[in-house]
């Protein structure tokens, strides 16, 4: 009886390979939608252009500064990309928190505070005197303008800094970084952690042409044919595109998979009806989740002899790394009932079970969903250049597919994209260090530029002499 009435509450979270595939053929109808010159207003899943329109290819060189704003802390720093070892090297680092008035107050205050960070890392590192290029990392959603303009669309994962929304957010940058007036940067490159991501990977692997975050929030991005993205100008080559993935669900596609524990998350969030896909899979959401069966199960006296908790009847106290701990394969039952106990439960060894069981449910689900998304690119990728077989790699980043078991996920990506072969490669500090490597394939394409630039106004010279003749 007990079972049963357990897989009841499961089955939901449960989605067979057909449901998937089908998720991610929706997926694919709205990455088109997101591409379109008319519909991209209005699509869920964004497909921001990047102007990143270059993956590495191992000649770029120099040091950078990289600022990275988006999870749950801020960081500084000082990144040197090194062309004969093929390395990205972090020199150094700081970590600022963010505190959490911080994150719902003025931007101006968000943006003082991540002058002074950057202001005492250039001290305390004898920075100050030197003007390097400096490779921000934002991880929201972007209408980006061009490599140095960005306009945040909104706010997602816990922050809402009035005054942000519709504005330039590099300029909000130096503006707080002019207000203080004591050092100076140099050209500025935007880029997504995404984006970040894929590039920083791609300095190792020249195959790497999709980034792919599941931490505190969920998104991926991808090498685009350019004809493909209506919006911008010109036939030939490719862009990044940040797909903004989190947002798919947003119009209601995805409202049949949803169970009533997902639509609560929703509705108690502070951005309801906003990134539906995101708060099925993200690091934000998931303890929550997870949280609300854990209630509703005890309130239907299948766990803790009916009494819930106060910690466990609390918003957000179930958190996201108790279900690694609890899911690890050794020491996972150990960790449920210190965690149990830790919530002032009365558990027996059956509930204990019954926990972890949800656990898995909720992150299999996680790992699926994003399994579908992801196959949704590759084979995309793959029919763009008309390949049979396409061999790819995926730079990765996030705790929650740092700490959750991968092979799900894995495995699922096969089952969807049969003809993709993916290797999956976890970026080390692939935001921070990506942004300095946006900003140094930017400077080499603009040499590169200038030196075409220059042979052709020597050509044109001799154009011109001989016209004389
Ligand atoms: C943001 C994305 C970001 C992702 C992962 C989402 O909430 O909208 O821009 O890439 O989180 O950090």
């Amino acid at each position: 009886g007990g079972d049963l009435r357990v897989e009841k509450y499961l089955q939901p979270f449960q989605l067979s390979p057909e449901t998937l595939q089908e998720v991610s053929a929706r997926l694919r109808k709205d990455l088109l939608r997101g591409l379109g010159k008319h519909s991209h207003h209005k699509a869920p899943v964004k497909m921001l252009p990047t102007f990143v329109r270059a993956t590495p290819d191992g000649t770029e060189k120099g040091d950078f500064l990289a600022l990275d704003l988006g999870g749950t802390n801020f960081r500084v720093l000082h990144v040197r990309v090194e062309e004969e070892a093929q390395k990205v090297l972090k020199m150094d680092s700081q970590i600022c928190a963010i505190p959490q008035e911080m994150m719902l107050g003025t931007g101006e205050q968000l943006f003082d505070h991540i002058a002074t960070c950057l202001g005492d890392f250039l001290e305390s590192h004898n920075l100050k005197g030197q003007t390097l290029p400096l490779g921000f990392t934002f991880s929201f959603p972007c209408e980006q303008l061009e490599i140095d303009k960005s306009i945040l669309i909104r706010w997602t994962k816990g922050f809402n800094c009035s005054g942000v929304e519709g504005k330039d957010v590099v300029q909000l940058l130096k503006e707080a970084i002019h207000r203080r007036g004591d050092y100076h940067i140099g050209s500025v490159a935007m880029v997504n952690d995404t984006v970040g991501t894929m590039m920083s990977c791609g300095y190792k692997d020249q195959s790497c042409e999709i980034g792919m975050i599941i931490g505190t929030g969920t998104n991926a991005c991808y090498m685009e044919e350019i004809k493909n993205v209506k919006r911008i100008e010109g036939e030939d080559g490719r862009m990044c595109i940040n797909t903004e993935w989190g947002g798919f669900g947003d119009d209601g596609c995805l409202d049949d998979i949803l169970t009533e524990f997902d639509v609560e998350v929703d509705k108690t969030s502070i951005n309801p009806g906003v990134h539906i896909f995101e708060k099925m899979i993200s690091g934000m959401y998931l303890g929550e989740i997870v949280r609300l069966v854990l209630v509703k199960m005890t309130k239907d006296k299948l766990l803790f002899k009916g009494q819930i908790s106060e910690a466990l009847g609390t918003c957000g106290l179930f958190e996201t790394k108790f279900i690694s701990e609890i899911e690890e394969p050794d020491s996972g039952l150990e960790n449920a009932k210190k965690i149990l106990t830790e919530l002032g439960l009365d558990w027996s060894l059956v509930d204990a079970s019954v926990v972890r069981l949800v656990c898995d449910t909720i992150s299999s689900r996680s790992a699926y969903l994003c399994a579908a998304a992801l196959a949704t690119l590759v084979n995309r990728i793959r029919n763009n250049r008309k390949l049979g077989h396409l061999k790819t790699t995926v730079g990765v980043d996030g705790t929650v597919y740092r700490k959750h078991p991968t092979s799900k996920l894995q495995k699922a990506v096969r089952l969807l994209a049969p003809q993709c072969d993916i290797t999956f490669l976890v970026s080390e500090d692939g935001s921070g260090k990506g942004a300095a490597m946006v900003t140094a394939v930017a400077q080499r394409l603009a040499h590169q530029s200038r030196l075409l630039e220059e042979s052709d106004g020597e050509d044109n010279e001799e154009e011109e002499e001989e016209e004389g003749q």
